[in-house]
């Protein structure tokens, strides 16, 4: 029987990285491309366990290089594509839009043509899914929820790119019959983050006893998932969402980032033989984020009630589930933030 392809773009980053391990583990009979770039978010390390497994291939390739894809697709006719590449920093999208526009735009359109180009007419057992996130919905009140059907509404340029890249996905699928399916899900957080977001930042932070940075008052809300149940979900989806679909994922998971803040300050004082309240002394407001969306939340019931998937962990559990990680795993911080680090951070936080 011939193995299936499935090309996995971004696999070296965040969450590719936890959903190429879940494929290769799962699913012996396919053979898993790891498509990435390696930018300053992609990184190997994240795979080291998987990275001899037979049914496992790394190719290092820029999907802004529509030529490049062209042969990459060609080399290894994929039967899938799960496309996750994206540069995914708000903070970074607002120092610098450009690169947002170039990979998550001009590449989905690359991947998308590239995709058609190889598959043609003949789409049969074929699946693009593109893996998005809930900020393309905006910024939500005090209530309500992100819908499936909720209009778009990105404020970054971050969730603009994903915005456009969403459109241009369905668009290939309705002008072009391509086989489609979406899936926009909340903030995840577990091992392998790189720490520019909160939730590794702040944990390396409270280690090496450097302050916290709390954007404006602390007040916005974000909707945190497990990273290893978002790969769970896009499992699911994959292998049984309908064609053309979209599918919402999150956890009912609301914290504003205040009390997320102080909830990791406690955890940490305690695994770290600390005197209550000692992290929390960290805590440092500093000016807002730019267009600082206030708050996400999302509605996942289709997911649940059509496809059966649930969340897991509880929120108190994952949090210490990935303090530990990072606690364990010193040497893998330290190697992301000697270096360029040191320079993204010093940019970053010196106006605030
Ligand atoms: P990440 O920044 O950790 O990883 C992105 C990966 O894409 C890296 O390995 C990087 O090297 C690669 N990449 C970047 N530009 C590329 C290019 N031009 N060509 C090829 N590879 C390139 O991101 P993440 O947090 O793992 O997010 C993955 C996907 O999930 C993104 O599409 C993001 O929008 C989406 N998402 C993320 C979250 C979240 O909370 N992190 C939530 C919902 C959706
Ligand atoms: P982040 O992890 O960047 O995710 P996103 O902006 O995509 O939701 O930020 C999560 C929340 O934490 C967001 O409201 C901004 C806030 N934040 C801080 O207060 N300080 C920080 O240093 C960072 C990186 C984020």
């Amino acid at each position: 029987m011939e193995m299936k392809t499935i090309l996995i773009t971004g696999g070296a980053g965040f969450i590719g990285s936890h959903l190429i391990r879940l494929f290769v583990n799962k699913y012996p009979d396919y053979k898993i491309v790891n498509l990435d770039k390696l930018t300053y978010a992609g990184n190997l390390a994240n795979l080291k366990d998987v990275e001899n497994a037979p049914n496992y291939e790394f190719v290092k390739a820029d999907i802004v290089d529509a030529e490049q894809l062209f042969e990459v697709f060609d080399k290894y006719q994929p039967d899938a594509v799960i496309h996750l590449a994206a540069e995914s920093h708000v903070d970074r999208s607002i120092a610098n839009p450009n690169e947002f526009i170039f990979t998550n735009i001009v590449g989905t359109a690359n991947l998308l043509n590239a995709a058609r180009k190889l598959w043609g007419e003949n789409t049969d057992g074929k699946r693009f899914y593109h893996v998005s996130t809930d900020e393309v919905y905006g910024s939500l009140g005090e209530t309500g929820f992100f819908l499936e059907d909720t209009a778009y509404d990105p404020r970054s340029p971050y969730s603009a790119s994903k915005a456009s890249s969403d459109h241009l996905v369905r668009a290939y699928a309705h002008t072009f019959k391509l086989p489609i399916v979406v899936s926009n899900c909340s903030n995840n957080y577990g091992s392998y983050q790189f720490p520019e977001k909160l939730i590794p930042l702040f944990i390396n932070n409270i280690r090496n006893k450097k302050a916290l940075p709390v954007y404006g008052k602390g007040e916005n809300i974000r909707d945190w998932l497990w990273v290893e149940d978002h790969a769970r979900a896009i499992d699911v989806i994959f292998h049984e969402g309908r064609n053309l679909e979209t599918y919402n994922i999150g956890g009912h998971n609301e914290w504003t980032n205040i009390d997320l803040i102080k909830l990791m300050c406690k955890v940490m004082d305690r695994k770290l033989g600390r005197a209550e309240g000692d992290s929390e002394k960290l805590i440092t407001y500093v000016k807002d984020r730019a267009g600082h969306d206030m708050r996400y939340a999302i509605d996942s019931t289709k997911l649940q009630k059509e496809l059966g998937w649930v969340p897991s962990l509880q929120f108190e559990e994952g949090i210490e589930k990935t303090i530990d990680w990072y606690l364990e795993n010193e040497a893998w911080m330290e190697n992301i933030t000697s270096g360029d680090y040191e320079k993204y951070y010093e940019q970053q936080y010196k106006e605030r």
